[in-house]
């Protein structure tokens, strides 16, 4: 196929680009550049600096190539950062896909797989989540997201744009070779922050509260690692061609890890020992999301072979540590 990667410089559109073109597929790439890297782009792929948001530029893209698919992940995706910014959010990610699906259709275009995310649920009334829980979002990034799937849902019936909305649980981990990995600044997520404070980069890693509702009080997530979730947007695709019908799927492991368990993991994977302290709450963390990845597995055929803390930790300390300074050692 010939497929558009917005946001394809970043972490998750990196490793994404790298699965579609091992699977033979032909690959453009739109990024801003706002947190992607050009470094991450592959030469084999062909790259557009421009903002989704941007009409005139998307044209042009649209009409230079013949697009079968899009894979959109061009979008703000802090949780914490959403409640102080809300209209930002709404601003890139709302109308962020308002733009490429005018786009869409304007050029015939009637294939989508688009990040969508467990913020959706909000606080889930049942864990594991499968995807006809109640989406109840309770922060302003979850929000958009739910936007996002609501609009294509309508695009769907009115210009017959079919979409494929993936739910991603907690991202984490790198290519095995080390070559393209999470690389954001700041630096918000947790298993990266582990592994900076385990390098010397930060002097102690904080826990945001331990009093939640949860077995040792501490948040749990469930973490997929990035190439298993890159090779679910390939099988998204093929489910598109195969079946021409929108669909939503959440992609997790149903293993929840609190975020004691996972600093427990990290020191034994590194082999350092590192200061650990409990902070305060950081606001819109609900307690526990955990994903059934039941029907990803029976519809897709997913097969996440590389989701379990320990691989995700491992190949993320062999990124970090091959580049300490992220992209920016790949420019020197
Ligand atoms: N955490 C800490 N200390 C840190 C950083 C994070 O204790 O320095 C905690 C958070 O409070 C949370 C857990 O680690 O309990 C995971 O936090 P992340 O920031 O790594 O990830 P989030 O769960 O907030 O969000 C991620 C993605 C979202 C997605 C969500 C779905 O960033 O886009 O997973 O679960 F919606």
């Amino acid at each position: 196929m010939n497929v558009l990667v917005t946001g394809g410089a970043g972490y998750i559109g990196s490793h994404t680009v790298d699965r579609l073109l091992a699977h033979g597929d032909r690959v453009s790439v739109v990024d801003n550049l706002w947190t992607g890297h050009r470094q991450a782009v592959p030469d084999q792929a062909k790259f557009y600096e421009a903002d989704v948001r941007d009409k005139t530029a998307l044209k042009k893209i649209f009409d230079e190539n013949d697009f079968d698919a899009v894979v959109h992940f061009a979008a703000l995706t802090q949780v914490g950062e959403s409640m102080k910014k809300p209209l930002f959010y709404f601003d890139n990610n709302t109308f962020g896909v308002i733009s490429l699906l005018e786009a869409m259709r304007d050029h015939n275009v009637k294939k989508i797989v688009f990040s969508s995310s467990a913020a959706t649920y909000g606080v889930p009334k049942h864990n594991p989540i499968t995807e006809d829980e109640i989406q109840k979002p309770i922060n302003p990034y979850g929000l958009t997201k739910l936007q996002m799937e609501q609009i294509m849902a309508w695009s769907d019936q009115a210009y017959g744009i079919k979409g494929v909305a993936l739910r991603y649980f907690n991202v984490a981990g790198a290519k095995a070779d080390g070559s393209i990995g999470e690389d954001h600044n700041p630096e918000t997520h947790m298993i990266p922050n582990i592994l900076m404070v385990a390098q010397g980069k930060k002097d102690k890693m904080v826990i945001f509260g331990d009093d939640y509702n949860t077995p040792d009080g501490t948040n749990v997530r469930d973490y997929v690692h990035v190439v298993d979730l890159a090779d679910a947007h390939v099988l998204a695709l093929e489910y598109l061609q195969r079946e021409n019908k929108s669909n939503r799927f959440n992609l997790g492991t149903e293993m929840g890890m609190s975020n004691k368990q996972l600093i427990s993991a990290a020191k034994k994977v590194t082999g350092i020992d590192f200061k650990v302290e409990i902070g305060p709450r950081r606001a819109g963390d609900p307690d526990a999301l955990v994903a059934s990845p039941k029907k990803a597995k029976e519809v897709l055929g997913w097969d996440p072979k590389l989701s379990n803390v320990e691989d995700e930790i491992k190949s993320a300390w062999n990124w970090m540590t091959k580049h300490p300074n992220g992209y920016d050692d790949k420019e020197q």
